[in-house]
Order: C-alpha cells, then structure tokens, then sequence
C-alpha cells in the first residue's frame, strides 16, 4: 500500500509517501517522496518553540510541501477538478480555524488530480496541540477530497519504528539526506525495549509484542532534551541546545576525557528505572552562579561534564530496565538519540556488558522528527485495520495505557 504521511507535532513541518509492502514480520518500504521544512530559524529568537508560531508556519508550509512531495514521487498531475458545492461547505468547515491554510488548499485541490496513494497518516499527538491540529486538519481535508482512509499515529511510535526500520540501508540514498530509499524492518528480536528521548520525553517503553507497550521508566521532572535545551540557554548558546552541547562537549573531549567539574548523577542508584534531570539542571545553575565568567574552554567542560553525566544515567537505567524485562533488542529514538556522545557510548557498553541484545539506532535523518516515520507507523496500523473516523489532536497521548 502507498502512505502518504503528515507531521506537524512540533517545528519540523514534513510530508513523505512511501510505497509499504509485507507484514509486521517482514516488511520493506520505499521512500518516494519526502519533504521537511524546519522552523528552528524561526523559533531561535524566542529561545524554544513558540507554539502560536509553530501552527501558523504549518498552515503555511503544508500545501507547497505536499506539493513537493508529490512532484518527487511523480505523482502530481495537473487537472481541473470540480468540487461540488456540499464538499466545498464540508471541507471550509474543517479547515476554518486555520487561516492561511483554507485558501492555499483549494487552489491545490481545484487543480491536481486525486493521487494514486492508498492511505493519509498523520500524526495526532503527543505534541503541541495547536501545531498537530493543523496537520490533522488538513490531513482530513485531503482525505474527504481524495476519498482515501485516514489514519491516526502517535508520534512516539513513529520514533520506535523508524529505530527498528533504519538498521537496513539498501539502495540508492535519496539526494541531500543519508535517507536511503529503501528501508526494511525484520528479524526484530522480542521483547523490544525502547529508550525514547526527545524534548518532551524520556521513557523507557517495552514492546513484548508488536504495537503493544508497557512503561518501564519515565522522568518524574524534566525530559532530556528539554534539560539540554535549558543548560545550553544557561551558557549562551541558541536553541535547539542538544547539538551546542554536544558540539562544545566534543570538543572538550578532543583534549582529555577529564572534566574541571563535577556534577550529579541522578538517581543512579535508586531502584526503579526512573529518570531525573531537574536536580541536574539546577546544578548547572549554581555551579555558573559560582563561577561567574567562565571562559570558552571552561563552559566546553560544562559541556562535556552535563553530558556525561546524562549518558551515564541513561545507560544505568537503561541496562537495568534490560535485566528487569529481559529485553532483545534495544532501540534508541527520539531528537536526543542524535547525540554522538550517547549512540557512542550505548554502542560500546552494548558491545562490552550486554552482548546478548541487539541495539538499533535510527541514522541521523531519521532521528529528529519526520515525516517518514509517521508513514512507517502508520502502515503498521493500517495491517490492523485501524483506520480512523475523526481524529482529535491529544497533546498528551503516550504508547502505553
Ligand atoms: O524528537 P525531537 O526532534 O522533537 C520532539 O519530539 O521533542 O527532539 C528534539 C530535542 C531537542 O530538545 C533537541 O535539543 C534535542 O532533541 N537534540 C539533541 C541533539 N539533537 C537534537 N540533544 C542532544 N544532542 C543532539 N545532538
Ligand atoms: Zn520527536
């Protein structure tokens, strides 16, 4: 079946179509299309993503990206088409809370054929509410148009699968991205652990079967990448802070593995497979409070310390949760499992202390958010006919009940 996806979750505004083929066991995809558009420019100034910013930028972007996406899978044909008044008041209706977007919308319909794709998946939470309105509304939109079924995905489910998806780079990479148009998902080892690490998540998550999740571990405070964002405001650097850490941290390490400071580890010992990073931001906080005018090598180890001291904590409860489920194969996803620092690590203690489990990490395109991996997930639950009626945004929705 060929999926047409839509991710609207956060700032990345993107659209893939994927031809998908097999089954939960077994099963290939071909990249066809696939176009994304960031606003880390735009939200750079404000320090962090502006939500009412984030929605108008999508209902901006969405119809010149999902007309690239199509014009790349070669299939968008040009032809008038009617829209009977009734449709016309139904889909004015779906799209009225997104100015902006209404208009752009019928002059694309009113002039392409209908595509030849099977299904629209689009991803209904978690996210910024405002932002995954958008995307759903227009995915409703295009579904009433073009009469295809509609399908709803959780965006964290995307980051597994697109984990488990990656280990298997085949054909030709499409241009400018280390994307290949090819990706396959087989021989997945049961049960699956998924350490899930992004700005609004940090959990580890179990799948004993396919699509079927337990909570592991969760943050009881911050999220990882929220705890990177907030440090690298501390030491003036730009949002997103993740790859600014990571990047003065590298090279502090190009020097020495020893760092001038000492920050805490969180919870390390306790015995759950929880996670805390607030306490680790706040020590952050007072150690420049202490250290006022920190030169550039000294904020480096900063750098380097901070991330230390989270990769430490992720592996510990990571390789606890490991013990605890006895898990097969681990996958890392999320904006965070981008971090050199973190997949360098996670490869080596995988490789030296639990040789038993096969750890998949996604390839750096499919790390941050896409629209690919909407499509991978939503495949998997259109096997299970799960397709949608109406969807509602759900800021909040998580993979396990
Ligand atoms: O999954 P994602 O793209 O969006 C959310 O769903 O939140 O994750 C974004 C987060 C941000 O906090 C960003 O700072 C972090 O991922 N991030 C990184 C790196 N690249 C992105 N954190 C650490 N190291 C990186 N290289
Ligand atoms: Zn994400």
């Amino acid at each position: 079946m060929r999926v047409l996806a839509i991710e609207t979750s956060c700032d990345e505004t993107a659209i893939a179509i994927l031809d998908c083929e097999g089954d939960v066991q077994n099963a290939r995809f071909r990249v066809l299309g696939n176009t994304l558009l960031s606003q880390i420019e735009i939200h750079r100034e404000y320090g962090g993503v502006f939500p009412a910013l984030a929605k108008r930028e999508h209902a901006k972007n969405l119809v010149p990206i999902l007309e690239a996406a199509l014009e790349e899978a070669e299939l968008l044909h040009e032809d008038t088409q009617a829209i009977p008044e009734e449709m016309r008041t139904a889909l004015a209706k779906i799209l009225e809370r997104e100015p902006g977007l209404e208009e752009q919308f019928f002059e694309f319909v009113s002039e392409c054929e209908p595509p030849e794709i099977d299904a629209i998946a689009v991803t209904a939470g978690p996210g910024l509410e405002p932002a995954l309105w958008v995307g759903i509304n227009f995915a409703k939109a295009l579904a009433l148009v073009w009469g295809k079924p509609l399908i709803a995905v959780n965006h964290m489910e995307g980051h597994v699968i697109a984990a488990l998806a990656s280990g298997n780079h085949v054909a030709q990479p499409l241009a400018g991205s280390d994307v290949t148009d090819t990706l396959e998902v087989k021989d997945v080892r049961f049960p699956v652990l998924a350490l899930l690490i992004s700005g609004g998540h940090t959990e580890l998550v179990l799948m004993r079967e396919w699509l079927e999740y337990e909570l592991i571990g969760e943050t009881r405070d911050d999220a990882v990448g929220e705890a990177f964002d907030k440090v690298a405001r501390m030491l003036d650097l730009p949002y997103p802070g993740g790859p600014e850490i990571s990047r003065l941290a590298e090279e502090a390490r190009r020097e020495s593995s020893d760092t001038l400071f000492k920050l805490p580890r969180p919870m390390l010992h306790d015995a759950t497979c929880d996670f805390s990073f607030a306490g680790l931001k706040t020590a952050v906080l007072y150690l420049l409070k202490s250290e006022p005018d920190m030169s550039e090598r000294e904020k480096q180890h900063v750098a380097h310390e901070f991330e230390n001291a989270v990769t430490e904590v992720l592996w510990k409860k990571t390789s606890r949760a490991i013990e605890e489920t006895g898990a097969q194969t681990l996958v890392i996803g999320g904006g965070v499992s981008a971090n050199t620092h973190i997949r360098r690590v996670f490869t080596e203690k995988i490789k030296s202390e639990r040789s038993e489990v096969t750890l998949r990490i996604p390839s750096a395109a499919l790390t941050t958010d896409n629209a690919i991996m909407i499509a991978l997930a939503g495949f998997y639950r259109a096997g299970r006919k799960e397709f949608a009626t109406d969807i509602a945004a759900n800021g909040n929705l998580s993979l396990a009940p």
